[in-house]
């Protein structure tokens, strides 16, 4: 596969793709398309590429994961519930070696206490949560930054 080296992978883990009638009150009522166009349109702005996957299944989740080897620069990632316990997934973001960005529309740690824990954060470069669906923008100006060298 040809290696687009400055390509973005937005990865969406369980539920996600239920955003907009997802308990709004907490997630917000864009639907997951709305972002993502968002998102193509700011990765356009920024000359950067951009794809999307979302999977509600662990190992899709971990196969797109070990296939971004092949095609991703940076991985942002809200893995959603597996988050707070998916050792697969912890192990697959560490084993492809590509900057994480991990990602949640809510304040985990201001939520209940089984949400407080992430497999994520260890394998990741770093987090943003807590800004709704502003949340993925900031990552991906982030990722920019670590595309461009302004990030060690
Ligand atoms: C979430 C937070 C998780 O605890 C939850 O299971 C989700 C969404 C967020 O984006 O706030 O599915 O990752």
């Amino acid at each position: 596969m040809k290696a687009m080296k400055d390509m973005v992978l937005v990865i969406n883990g369980p539920n996600l793709n239920m955003l907009g009638q997802r308990e709004p009150g907490i997630y917000g009522d864009r639907k997951l398309e709305d972002i993502n166009d968002e998102l193509r349109e700011l990765a356009g702005e920024l000359n950067i590429e951009v794809e999307f996957f979302q999977s509600n299944h662990e190992g899709a989740l971990v196969d797109r994961i070990q296939a971004a080897i092949d095609d991703a620069a940076v991985i942002i990632i809200n893995a959603g519930a597996f988050t707070h316990y998916s050792i697969a997934i912890h192990d697959a973001l560490r084993a492809v070696n590509i900057p994480v960005i991990e990602v949640h529309l809510s304040n985990i740690y201001q939520r209940e206490e089984f949400r407080h824990n992430s497999m994520i954060s260890p394998a990741a470069r770093g987090g943003i949560f807590g800004f709704g669906f502003l949340s993925y923008k900031l990552a991906i100006l982030a990722a920019r930054e670590i595309i461009n060298g302004g990030i060690d």
